[in-house]
């Protein structure tokens, strides 16, 4: 097996949406309501921990050895925005899934949303991964490792205290 690396702990994460986001894809047609209902539910906090991975650990450090460039930094932070309001579109559909006049709509945003997240997991794996794999060193790239680790573990234990109360 191939060492944990940042960046390979990302793109695992980044496997897992993708196949989620194929999963919301057969759901479409026929139209699954209960199955997409379904797959929100585990697409919207995994992407809110992977957010969270990158916006409070990951892009900092990055920032820091590319602050001539901030741009690319400021584009994935934006997406990332986008990405919620899909989220949100796509379940506040859901919500009224007994009036079959939004099913046309929420197809729609589902579609969309497939289409953005693939986009945004695409620019990452293909620019923003890379460019931390040559800008990063390798102490700060374990540091980094050994927070999301623990920040994945933090929000698992909260997951769970959650549900008991
Ligand atoms: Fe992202
Ligand atoms: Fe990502």
């Amino acid at each position: 097996m191939e060492p944990k690396t940042v960046t390979r702990h990302l793109l695992e994460d980044h496997r897992e949406i993708k196949r989620l986001l194929g999963e919301m894809e057969n759901a479409l047609e026929p139209t699954d309501l209960k199955r997409i209902g379904d797959i929100v539910d585990r697409l919207e906090p995994l992407v809110e921990l992977h957010r969270r991975k990158e916006e409070e650990i990951f892009l900092p450090a990055l920032a820091r050895c590319m602050f001539d460039h901030p741009k690319p930094l400021a584009a994935v932070t934006h997406d990332h925005g986008v990405e919620e309001t899909y989220l949100e579109e796509v379940k506040s559909f859901l919500t009224v899934m007994e009036d079959v006049s939004f099913l046309k709509p929420l197809v729609d945003a589902c579609r969309s949303l497939v289409q953005f997240f693939r986009d945004h997991l695409w620019k990452e794996e293909s620019f923003i991964f890379p460019c931390a794999e040559r800008s990063l060193s390798d102490e700060v790239k374990w540091e980094l490792l050994v927070r999301m680790e623990d920040l994945e573990k933090e929000s698992a234990h909260a997951g769970t205290a959650q549900k008991e109360t």
